[in-house]
């Protein structure tokens, strides 16, 4: 489980006090998969960072798999999975070192590393690159491989930010495709995005989030209902009316 309580970051910045979350309380079950709906520079991928430990909360307590952020980030870290654009796999490495690497990190035995390794890169359909250096690998691919090694030790908690950026349907399908299919093992998953298709398509709750804030949550039934709307895409433009989008920096 997902748990944030009143989770605020403020960032000190030349021009002032950000905040770049503020006050956002959710949680997400196993077998369920949130989504963190909202512009750029919403705070989809702040928060999705202090849930993987990479940023401290200025406020507010964080709960991932029993564990607190604060008082056990090494536990945390080891439940999850974590993938963000920003994070950028090593050019000189294959796909398969990288796995291996990240699997012996995970203190994992080797059989088990290779049986996984097998099973993510044949669903993604990557085994034919798993040799290439990250560098030669087009972006899909890269974004593959980057799934696998986040993947790799078989986390409880799944935190993807942004996971179809830049992808094609096809390949974004062969991602979405394995979120559900991780669902329904039970994991805990959370994405951010800013498609409404993603959103309404793998997420079975979504939170709406407009500068920092956490506007709306619910499934896509619940909102409409609360909204007096049809779809997921006027939910959100009757929220953002009400507010001023702070431009992203
Ligand atoms: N390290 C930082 N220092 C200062 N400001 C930051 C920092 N990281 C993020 N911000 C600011 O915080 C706000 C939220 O940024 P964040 O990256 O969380 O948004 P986002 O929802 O992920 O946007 P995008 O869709 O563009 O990825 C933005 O105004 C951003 O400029
Ligand atoms: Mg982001």
């Amino acid at each position: 489980m997902i748990k944030s309580e009143q989770i605020t970051k403020i960032f000190e910045t030349k021009s002032g006090s950000l905040i770049a979350v503020n006050d956002v309380s959710f949680k997400v079950q196993p077998g369920e998969i949130y989504g963190l709906l909202g512009p750029n520079g919403a705070g989809k991928t702040t928060s999705l960072r202090m849930l993987a430990t990479l940023l401290k909360p200025t406020k507010g307590q964080i709960t991932v798999n029993g564990f607190s952020t604060e008082k056990e980030p090494g536990k945390v870290r080891g439940s999850l999975g974590f993938l963000t654009a920003q994070m950028k796999l090593s050019p000189n490495f294959t796909p398969h070192e990288l796995v291996t690497f990240y699997g012996k990190l995970n203190r994992m035995p080797k059989k088990i590393i290779a049986a996984r390794e097998k099973f993510l890169f044949s669903r993604f359909k990557i085994e034919e690159y798993r040799d290439l250096l990250i560098d030669k690998l087009s972006h899909g691919n890269a974004q593959k491989a980057a799934i696998a090694v986040a993947l790799i030790h078989d986390p409880k908690v799944i935190i993807f930010d942004e996971p179809t950026s830049g992808l094609d349907i096809m390949t974004a399908k062969s991602v979405t495709d394995l979120l559900m299919a991780e669902k329904t093992r039970g994991k805990t998953i959370i994405v951010s995005t800013h498609y409404m298709a993603i959103a309404e398509k793998l997420c079975d709750r979504i939170g709406i989030l407009l500068n920092g804030k956490l506007l709306a949550s619910g499934t896509v039934a619940e909102l409409n209902e609360k909204y007096g709307v049809k779809s997921l895409e006027e939910t959100f433009f009757k929220l953002a009316d009400k507010v001023e989008i702070r431009e992203a920096a």
